[in-house]
C-alpha cells in the first residue's frame, strides 16, 4: 500500500491506519486475527487512546499484538491522552469526559500507562486528544521534553485542534507537532465544505456551529499530517455511510466507482480521503477484516478530479 510521510517526522507509514477504539469488543484471539489481517493488507500504523474502552482497548491490542508475532519495529504505534473519564464511564460509542487535563504529571503518567497496556517501551506518536481550554503550554512543553528525553515518545501531535490552538502549543514546545487528527470523510466533510462555502450563509447540508475554516490549508502550510478519524461515520457517530439507505445518491456513486475500479465501496470512500493533496492518513475503525482489506485497496482507485467532486456532491455538499 502507498506510504505517506507523517509530518516532517521522517516516518513513512501506510496511508490507511487502523484505529483500535472498538477492539475492546473482541476477545484476544479475534483481536490478533484482525491485527494480522490488517498488517497483511499493508497497514503498519495503529492508533489508540488511553480512554478507548476505558483502557481495555489498548490492553487487548497490546496482548493481541504479541500473539501475532509481528515485529514491533515494523509498525508504528500512536496513542492519545488528556481526557479524564468520569469513573471510567462509557456511553455507547461515545465516552463521557469529566474534564480535560494537560498537566505535566497527567500527560507523563498517561504515556507510561499506555506503554504498559500496549506492551512496548515507546510510542511512535503521542497526541493531545482534544484542546484543554485550561492548557498551560509551558507545562505541556515540560511534559513533552521529559517524554522525549526518556525515549518514551518519539514524535508528537494533536487532535481536534484549531490552527490557533496548534500555534499556542507549538510556540512553547521544542518538538514539531506532526499530526492533527480530525473527523473527516464523505459523511463529515466540513473541513472542506466550510472553505468552499466561505462567506455564504449556512448551507442546509451541514449544521456545524464550530467553524473549521483553514485547518486544511494551515496543515498543508505547516507540513502537518491530517489523520481522518471516523472516516466512514455520517455526522458524529450517526452510522456508517456505506450501504446506508438514507444516503442513496452517495451509495449509487460509490457503487458506480467501485464497479469501475473493481474494488468494494470501502476502498472508494477511503480513496476519496487519500486523493486530497493535503497528505491525509485514513484512520479506519472497522473491526471486520473484509472491510479493512477492501479499504486497503485504495491504490487501485485512480480517481479523477471530476469523480472526486461527484462523490462530494453526492454526499450532499453544495458547490456554489
Ligand atoms: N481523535 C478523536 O477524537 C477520535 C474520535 C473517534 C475516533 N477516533 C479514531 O478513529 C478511529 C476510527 O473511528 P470509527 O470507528 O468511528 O471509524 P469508522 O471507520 O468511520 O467507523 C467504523 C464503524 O462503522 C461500522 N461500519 C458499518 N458498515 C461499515 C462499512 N461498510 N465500512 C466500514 N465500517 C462500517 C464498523 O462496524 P464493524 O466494526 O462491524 O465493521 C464500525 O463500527 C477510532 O478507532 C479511533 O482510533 C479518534
Amino acid at each position: 500500500m502507498k506510504k505517506i510521510r507523517i509530518g516532517q517526522s521522517g516516518v513513512s507509514a501506510s496511508q490507511i491506519a487502523l484505529g483500535v477504539m472498538r477492539i475492546n469488543r473482541l476477545d484476544r484471539k479475534a483481536a490478533a486475527d484482525l491485527i494480522a489481517a490488517a498488517y497483511q493488507a499493508g497497514i503498519n500504523f495503529f492508533d489508540s487512546a488511553d480512554i478507548y474502552g476505558a483502557g481495555r482497548s489498548s490492553m487487548i491490542f497490546g496482548q493481541a499484538l504479541q500473539d501475532t508475532g509481528i515485529d514491533r519495529d515494523k509498525i508504528f504505534l500512536q496513542s492519545k491522552g488528556g481526557i479524564i473519564l468520569k469513573d471510567g464511564q462509557i456511553d455507547g460509542d461515545g465516552l463521557k469526559g469529566q474534564r480535560y487535563d494537560f498537566s505535566k504529571g497527567h500527560l507523563i503518567s498517561t504515556v507510561e500507562t499506555e506503554l504498559s497496556r500496549l506492551q512496548t517501551d515507546h510510542l511512535d506518536f503521542f497526541l493531545l486528544h482534544r484542546p484543554d481550554t485550561l492548557m498551560r503550554p509551558e507545562e505541556v512543553a515540560e511534559a513533552f521534553s521529559q517524554l522525549e528525553a526518556s525515549g518514551k515518545v518519539l514524535h508528537f501531535g494533536v487532535s481536534n485542534f484549531s490552527p490557533y490552538d496548534v500555534d499556542l502549543i507549538q510556540q512553547a514546545v521544542s518538538q514539531k507537532l506532526e499530526v492533527n487528527q480530525l473527523q473527516f470523510g464523505l459523511g463529515h466533510a466540513d473541513l472542506i465544505a466550510e472553505n468552499i462555502q466561505l462567506n455564504i450563509s449556512k448551507s442546509p447540508s451541514f449544521d456545524n456551529h464550530v467553524t473549521a475554516f483553514d485547518v486544511l490549508a494551515y496543515s498543508r502550510l505547516h507540513h502537518m499530517t491530517i489523520q481522518a478519524w471516523s472516516p466512514f461515520q455520517s455526522g458524529f457517530f450517526a452510522g456508517a455511510i456505506v450501504d446506508n439507505p438514507q444516503l442513496p445518491e452517495l451509495n449509487a456513486e460509490l457503487d458506480k466507482l467501485a464497479d469501475k475500479y473493481q474494488v468494494g465501496k470501502n476502498a472508494v470512500a477511503s480513496a476519496w480521503i487519500a486523493y486530497h493533496p493535503a497528505n491525509i492518513q485514513v484512520i479506519l475503525g472497522s473491526m471486520t477484516a473484509s472491510r479493512i482489506e477492501d479499504a486497503a485497496n485504495i491504490d487501485k482507485v485512480k480517481l479523477t478530479n471530476q469523480e472526486w467532486y461527484d462523490l462530494y456532491l453526492a454526499a450532499g455538499y453544495p458547490l456554489p
